[in-house]
């Protein structure tokens, strides 16, 4: 397939949606179909910087949330050459979350939580795992991570739908209160047809 890109293809949603569970059979999937694709997450928790936001959200040390917010955009773009190179993967998390996490902190404005990620490559489909605050608590406990309570992620919900309405971006909602296999199968659907369409299609840039 010379001259031919993969798909750069995101999950998004809340914490216990099922994102993680997804792309990994989402990559069994593709994998055994034949194609050639790899699973990213982030945060990047095995970088220098991800170790930073790692003990940050273990609560061992606490950042100014300017500070924090840069360097989760650092953990992307420091994964753009991978990002750029042109095999399918398979993203858990990416600059949506950024942006819905930090701007659900007083004083934070979604325009400029934004900003940081402007450029970097667009993903071909954004698949938002739609779960309910209530259908979450039936997944179990929240662990003990900075971010995991409830008032907190129903604002990051929040953020995610303004998200949403932004057409520029290759939006697709997901029922993710149906069971792992039917998410998956509507999951595989969208991105086998996203991977067809994008192979001839240039890498786009995000929110520019
Ligand atoms: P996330 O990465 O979005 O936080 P996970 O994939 O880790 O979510 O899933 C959170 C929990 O919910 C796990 O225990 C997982 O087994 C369970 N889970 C995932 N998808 C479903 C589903 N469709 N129905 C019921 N439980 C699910
Ligand atoms: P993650 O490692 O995906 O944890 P989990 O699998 O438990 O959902 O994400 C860790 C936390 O970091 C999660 O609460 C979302 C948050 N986050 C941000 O605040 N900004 C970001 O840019 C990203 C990617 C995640």
């Amino acid at each position: 397939m010379a001259g031919k890109r993969g798909a750069l293809i995101v999950l998004e949603g809340v914490d216990k949606a099922g994102k993680t569970t997804q792309c990994k059979k989402l990559v069994q999937a593709l994998q055994q179909s034949g194609q050639s694709v790899e699973m990213m997450r982030f945060p990047d928790r095995t970088t220098i910087i991800g170790q930073l936001i790692n003990a940050y959200l273990e609560k061992k040390s606490d950042l100014e949330d300017h500070v924090v917010h840069l360097l989760f955009s650092a953990n992307r773009w420091e994964m753009v050459k991978k990002l750029e190179q042109g095999t399918t993967l398979v993203v858990d998390r990416y600059a949506f979350s950024g942006a819905a996490f930090t701007s659900a902190k007083p004083g934070f404005c979604l325009d400029w939580c934004k900003k940081p990620d402007v450029g970097l490559p667009k993903p071909d489909l954004v698949m938002f795992l739609q779960l309910s605050p209530a259908q979450a608590a039936l997944r179990g406990q929240f662990g003990e991570e900075r971010y995991e309570t409830d008032d907190f992620q129903r604002t990051v919900q929040q953020k995610f739908d303004q998200l949403m309405k932004d057409p520029s971006v290759n939006w697709q909602e997901i029922d993710a209160s149906q069971s792992i296999e039917d998410v998956h199968r509507e999951i595989t659907t969208h991105s086998l047809n996203t991977i067809n369409i994008a192979q001839d299609l240039p890498l786009g840039e995000l929110w520019k």
